[in-house]
């Protein structure tokens, strides 16, 4: 459905060069829900930009749906539908007319844009909301009133450009509910740009991480997190064991109780405590426990936490997301 290869778009600025994208590789395939995820001036919205013919880039190349975004332009822009960031700003139509106004532009005959907005209504629950004028809508009734806009000429392509910033979690979810039905119901390849960490852990299967214009990792949430973070186990010991013959605490001893375990990375003590970045935390807990305790150590506490999509992105760039987000 996308293949790009060495995508690139510079802006001059003045005297100087914003190196927006640095050549983007990204192929997707039919029917995938691929969230692009980076912080704000990572280059995402202008790959979308150019991803739908809206800006040209400075070099490379992608096809969309097979048909090139330089060569074919009317080909692209009939293959997919665009929901931009922060669409809006007042507006006097109805919400059914705009969707049939919309039809309209496409070619459609009034009947077929009619019967088109009425299904769209449907499908994004917005019947009730039919004869409210744009303007009068919440910023989630919004969104989904885009997103109906952005499928009125049934594209099996679909790009949303930041679709949940700005709105509640409760608005999120339901936003969510409906990106996930319409990829079910209509088989969409849904492309999305977010900076919510938590949004393309928990929704999308594929996540693409942007930074400073390149693509620096590419996979499933999970095994971004297996593969390039890791789980921490956090172990507290004591050395008063029942039968007497603990070790003392040195952090020797709690370094030769981790030693040899499967997948470990990094640890770190802090008095008693252990802290232990390993691959797979569910296999070397039960581990860690039987060697604390073959040495004498008593377990106190032991604690083990997954991974977050930041902790992928720190061990990648450095830099925490959370810090860069700007909601
Ligand atoms: N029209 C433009 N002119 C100049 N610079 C731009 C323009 N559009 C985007 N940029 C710059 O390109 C970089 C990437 O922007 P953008 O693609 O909007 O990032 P994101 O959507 O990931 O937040 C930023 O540094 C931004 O300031
Ligand atoms: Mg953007």
């Amino acid at each position: 459905m996308i293949e790009t290869t060495g995508l690139t778009k510079s802006f001059n600025r003045g005297k100087s060069t914003v190196e927006a994208v640095r050549g983007i590789d990204l192929s997707v395939a039919e029917g995938e829900l691929v969230a692009l995820l980076g912080p704000n001036g990572a280059g995402k919205s202008t790959t979308l930009r150019m991803l739908t013919t809206l800006l040209p880039p400075t070099s490379g190349s992608a096809r969309i749906a097979g048909h090139s975004i330089e060569t074919d332009r009317d080909a692209v822009r009939r293959s997919l539908g665009y929901v931009g960031q922060g669409n809006g700003g007042g507006h006097n139509q109805r919400v059914r007319d705009e969707l049939i106004t919309q039809g309209l532009c496409y070619g459609m005959p009034k009947q077929q844009a009619a019967s088109r907005a009425d299904e769209l209504l449907s499908a994004l629950d917005l019947t009730d909301l039919e004869k409210r004028t744009v303007g009068t809508l919440s910023g989630g009734q919004r969104r989904r009133l885009d997103i109906a806009i952005g499928l009125v000429h049934r594209p099996p392509l679909l790009f949303l450009d930041e679709p949940s910033t700005g709105m509640d979690p409760q608005s999120r979810a339901n936003l969510w509910d409906h990106i996930l039905r319409l990829r079910k119901e209509m088989g969409t390849t849904i492309v999305l740009t977010t900076h919510y960490l938590d949004e393309a852990d928990s929704m999308a299967e594929r996540v693409v991480v942007i930074d400073k214009g390149t693509i620096i990792a590419d996979d499933t949430a999970d095994a971004l997190k297996a593969e390039l973070a890791g789980d921490l186990v956090t172990l507290s010991l004591s050395a008063s064991s029942s039968s007497g013959a603990a070790e003392a605490l040195t952090a020797e001893a709690l370094a030769a109780v981790v030693q040899g375990v499967d997948g470990v990375r990094d640890i770190t003590t802090s008095g008693h405590r252990l802290n232990i970045r390993v691959a797979r935390g569910d296999r070397a807990l039960p581990e860690l426990l039987r060697r604390s305790e073959s040495r004498g150590f008593s377990i106190e506490a032991a604690d083990l936490s997954r991974p977050t999509l930041d902790d992928v992105f720190l061990g990648l760039t450095g830099r925490s997301l959370r810090e860069n987000a700007t909601v």
